[in-house]
């Protein structure tokens, strides 16, 4: 099977009241870990690439490293470009075999956002590429812009339909206080979540795929294995789980998850290590890291996006 677009996975997603898990990729071990966790779970998958994720491993070898996930799992599987801010980083995607591309304008003022989403899904379409966009701004790190909480800002339902149907996109993320990385909320803060504007978002996008970025749960039990081995995270506050199966539940249908496979991957090698300081071959350290990755997709998969059984 061939690498797949996003459009049918969001349609049986949205009917469903499930929603697809896009998964980061950076290296073998992560992309075999999750995969491995899919074929498993016989779950529809995403997987996505930064320009940071580009840069480290090489857009070709990515590429080939998923084409190898396909040939081994036969799932479908949609290769994303994630966090893309220029017209050229997506056209080279596109060019280079991804089947779907984020154009990120949401640090652009409204118009420049359209007109540059607008020249993406030109290009995208011409070439059977899908296109996310973003309306709202996120807090936390991407690559290395770091967006602090006061330039953050929810989206404008008011503004969503204009832009859904000026620019042609065929997902949009969203800001509705979720945020990158791994300290989301600060210590002491209820995670709150604003589904009245996901709800009104819903309302004027009758149907249409909603992505939510920034997703991770920060899983207290990696953030307790690393520290109790030798790592020093401070107090890290990621998204309740039951507020994402909600979100699923509802327009949602893509879920971005990156943080939280970096704590699964750092906790088993730490402690590793811990147990086994005079291992030094890497296969004695990325295979219980790539096993980690695998039980905590494996969870996603079945008990908060709810896609299990859906390839
Ligand atoms: O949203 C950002 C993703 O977690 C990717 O992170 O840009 O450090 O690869 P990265
Ligand atoms: P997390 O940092 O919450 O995993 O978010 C990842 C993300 O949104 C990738 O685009
Ligand atoms: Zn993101």
């Amino acid at each position: 099977m061939p690498l797949v677009t996003t459009k049918e996975m969001f349609e049986k997603a949205y009917k469903g009241g499930y929603a697809i898990g896009a998964f980061n990729v950076n290296n073998m071990e992560i992309i075999q870990g999750i995969t491995e966790a899919a074929k498993e779970e016989n779950a529809p998958l995403i997987l996505q690439v930064s320009s940071g994720a580009r840069k480290y491993a090489n857009h070709t070898y990515l590429v080939k490293l998923v084409e190898a996930a396909i040939e081994e799992t036969g799932l479908p599987i949609a290769l994303h470009l994630d966090h893309g801010d220029t017209f050229e980083l997506c056209k080279s995607c596109i060019d280079g075999g991804f089947t779907s591309v984020m154009i990120d304008g949401s640090h652009h003022s409204f118009e420049d956002n359209i007109a540059l989403t607008k020249q993406v899904v030109e290009y995208a379409h011409a070439h059977g590429v899908s296109v996310e966009g973003e309306l709202g701004r996120l807090a936390g790190i991407e690559d290395a812009v770091n967006v602090s909480d006061k330039d953050a800002s929810y989206t404008d339902p008011d503004q969503v339909q204009e832009f859904v149907e000026k620019t042609g996109v065929d997902s949009l993320a969203i800001a509705i206080g979720t945020s990158h990385g791994a300290y989301k909320f600060k210590p002491g803060q209820k995670p709150q979540l604003r589904f009245d504007i996901l709800e009104e978002v819903e309302k004027r996008l009758p149907g249409f795929p909603i992505v939510l970025h920034g997703a991770s749960s920060v899983i207290p039990e990696y953030v307790n294995i690393i520290n109790a081995n030798g790592g020093r995270m401070p107090d890290a506050i990621g998204i309740p789980e039951d507020m994402l199966r909600k979100a699923a539940s509802m327009a949602v249908c893509k879920i971005n998850i990156d943080s939280d496979l970096r704590l699964a991957m750092t906790a088993a090698i730490r402690e590793h290590f811990a147990q086994y300081p005079e291992h030094f071959d890497p296969r004695q350290y990325l295979s219980p890291a790539r096993a980690n990755i695998k039980s905590l997709v494996k969870h996603k998969l079945v008990n908060v996006l709810g896609c299990n059984n859906k390839a």
